[in-house]
């Protein structure tokens, strides 16, 4: 037993669900990407995928009986290759098994190069309320270079079509720092972006990540002034667009956040069905935390009766402490102390240790009714963060 094992954790209010939906497939892989995302190499078991994800549910609804998922979020992969009846069938069948709303926020992730304008008509009277349209860029010798499977011509089709298929609500993913970019460059796909009225941006660094085809053979990125000048720059145009920065990468016209990412960076419950998928779970009546993974193979996926790959329960204050800041703090308004309290069943004076550090070195800001990362600590996020990593006495303290 380490010498802060948990016992029972005290939840005194219901914690908000959202549904996260895994496609593992798309039409061809990214070089950069580090997703469960696979090369669709024969014809997409559609039918067979969906009535997987079905059975999936099935096993995890004892863990959620009762409770009004208020998000789905159908991400991947590319669910866009997903034919409107897949889609249906899928949303049907969520809506049969689990009492959602009409309010819940049902977004479903689109390529540009793997959707057109009438399926997107097709989603939305299936029910999907939003879309996140990964563009990337508009630059078509930027998309080449990061292997993109179309052209800026093509995103700004896909942006027009959600429009003309009535969504109000859209992202649009751009991911910055790519081989050669200037921040000019950079700026310009922002504004190319706010163009296109969508309601929320999301706005990446290109980051080389392990076991990826640009790890084994890396792309010539800007430097580290170029890619500052670059952040600085497109943040001032998206706040001048009347974007709000409310996540380190998240963008939001009038308060038009993600209800689904909201939810996962403020540690409230997700279930997680298909291919790979994470989800995270809170049994109150037991007084403890749950997080479960599933099988990663789309074929194993496909052919299992049993989806669960991996279940573990965070079994340490020290690990829900971290787990609650890694999340969190990615929030631009950071979170309210009683949040805290809500979402790991812990009391909010356990966290002033692990605090302890990071208000020292100016990275964190607190008030009595905020805790928040300074600009510091935003600009220097994983610096933060890593605190909590590296803190052994970090989350021992008792209040
Ligand atoms: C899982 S992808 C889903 C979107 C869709 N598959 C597509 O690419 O069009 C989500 C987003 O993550 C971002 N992303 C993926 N890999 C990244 C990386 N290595 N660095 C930065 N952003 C990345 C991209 O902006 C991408 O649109
Ligand atoms: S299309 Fe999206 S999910 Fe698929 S490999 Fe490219 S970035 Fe990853």
């Amino acid at each position: 037993m380490t010498t802060d094992a948990l016992g029972p954790l005290v939840f005194t209010e219901p914690l908000p669900l959202t549904v996260y939906v895994h496609m593992p497939w798309c039409v061809r892989k990214c070089p950069y990407c580090d997703f469960n995302s696979h090369t669709l190499r024969s014809e997409l078991p559609q039918a067979a995928y969906v009535d997987a994800l079905l059975r999936d549910l099935e096993g995890e609804l004892p863990l959620v009986w009762g409770r009004r998922p208020i998000a789905v979020f159908i991400g991947g992969g590319t669910p866009s290759l997903l034919a409107a009846e897949s889609i249906d069938r899928l949303l049907a069948g969520l809506r049969a098994r689990l009492p959602m709303g009409p309010e819940a926020e049902i977004t479903l992730e689109a390529n540009p190069g793997a959707a057109d304008a009438g399926r997107f008509h097709e989603y939305r009277d299936a029910g999907v309320n939003r879309l996140s349209i990964g563009v990337q860029s508009f630059d078509d010798t930027a998309l080449k270079a990061i292997g993109r499977i179309h052209d800026g011509a093509a995103a700004r089709g896909a942006a027009e079509a959600a429009h003309a298929a009535g969504f109000t609500d859209f992202n649009v993913d751009l991911m910055y720092g790519l081989p050669g970019q200037t921040a000019a460059a950079a700026k310009r796909d922002v504004e190319q972006a706010i163009g296109l009225a969508p309601s929320h941006v999301s706005h990446y660094q290109l980051t080389l990540e392990p076991n990826t085809a640009f790890s084994s053979q890396p792309p010539s990125l800007p430097g580290e002034d170029v890619l500052a000048d670059t952040e600085a720059r497109c943040r001032e145009r998206l706040a001048a667009g009347g974007f709000r920065r409310y996540e380190v990468s998240a963008y939001a016209q009038n308060g038009q956040e993600c209800a689904h990412n909201r939810n996962y960076w403020e540690f409230g419950d997700y279930l997680g069905i298909g291919a790979g998928a994470h989800g995270k779970l809170t049994d109150a009546a037991r007084g403890r935390i749950v997080r479960r993974s599933k099988r990663r193979s789309p074929a194993a996926y496909l052919e299992t009766a049993t989806f669960l790959d991996r279940e573990r329960v965070l079994a340490s204050q020290r690990e829900l402490i971290l787990e609650f800041m890694l999340n969190a703090l990615r929030l631009v308004d950071g979170f309210p102390p009683g949040l805290f309290q809500a979402r790991t069943g812990l009391r909010r004076e356990q966290l002033e240790a692990a605090l302890r550090g990071a208000k020292a070195r100016g990275l964190v800001e607190c008030s009595p009714g905020r805790i928040r990362p300074s600009r510091l600590g935003l600009r220097f996020l994983n610096d933060l963060l890593g605190l909590f990593l590296e803190d052994e006495s970090a989350g021992t303290a008792t209040g």
